[in-house]
């Protein structure tokens, strides 16, 4: 039988213990993921035993009280605190999600937080989504029209031409789905994965669009559609609550129906 090993350099070591100072009302463990490529040391996971009593509800407000108080070394994103930015993305207990929506108190025992599975990452829970956001720019996300268009105007859509964006335009573009997407781990220089499936979609279905033809031929394409066995661990993962299989089963619908 082959056996399969991980190159040296990709062991996940055990790294420090990190302890809150002074008396402790409420202890929470925290195991987290760190690398830093200028050290060209392997990944570690640090433990920190933070005083939870002392900060907010969230696991983001624990990594920003750890990176405070305890170790101001360790790197992540965020910006709004309020899920709708999107930078905030990581697995947290398991699953992709956003650290600024995720109560602590939903996870029992250690808190585990790593960056977004199989992306390269930049620094400790930093994932690199240059790849992503060239995928992103090819599907063209702005809306592209024939026709001259009275710019002293807005572009009108009826009532239910515009509800066919919902579920559509919420998308923060987190990249939880595609990175929970078993296709997009194997295939994602050419798979464009859910979550720019998703986007693509959103310019198809939008009714003030005129680029439906070249957007469908653009998209048909083994690698870069096909891909999706509609395995669905996108939809389960969305933390908008949004569902991305859906939108790529509507693409390959639109393209059977026009072929
Ligand atoms: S439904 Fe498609 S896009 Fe979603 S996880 Fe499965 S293969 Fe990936
Ligand atoms: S569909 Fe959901 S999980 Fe995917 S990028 Fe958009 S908000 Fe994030
Ligand atoms: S910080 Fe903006 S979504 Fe979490």
């Amino acid at each position: 039988m082959v056996e399969f090993l991980l190159p040296k350099n990709s062991k996940v070591k055990k790294g420090n213990h990190f302890k809150s100072k002074g008396e402790v009302k409420k202890n929470k463990n925290f195991l987290i993921y760190r690398y830093d490529p200028d050290t060209k040391e392997n990944p570690r996971v640090d433990s920190y035993d933070l005083d939870i009593s002392d900060c907010g509800p969230m696991v983001l407000d624990a990594l920003i009280t750890i990176k405070n108080k305890l170790d101001p070394t360790l790197t992540f994103r965020r910006s709004c605190r309020e899920g709708v930015c999107g930078s905030c993305s990581m697995n947290i207990d398991g699953t992709n999600t956003l650290a600024c929506t995720k109560y602590i108190s939903d996870v029992k025992g250690s808190i585990k937080v790593y960056p977004l599975p199989h992306m390269p990452v930049i620094k400790d829970l930093v994932p690199d989504l240059s790849g992503a956001y060239e995928q992103y720019n090819s599907i063209e996300p702005w809306l592209k029209t024939k026709e001259n268009h009275n710019g002293n105007r807005e572009r009108l859509q009826s009532p239910g031409d515009r509800e066919n964006l919902d579920g559509l335009y919420e998308c923060i573009m987190c990249f939880c789905c595609s990175t929970s997407c078993p296709s997009y781990w194997w295939n994602g220089d050419k798979y464009l994965g859910p979550a720019i499936l998703l986007q693509a979609w959103r310019w198809i279905a939008d009714s003030r669009d005129e680029a439906t033809k070249e957007r469908l031929n653009n998209l048909n394409d083994s690698f870069k559609l096909y891909r999706c066995h509609t395995i669905m661990n996108c939809t389960k993962t969305c933390p908008k609550g949004l569902n991305p299989a859906k939108a790529i089963s509507n693409i390959k619908k639109k393209i059977l129906a026009t072929n």
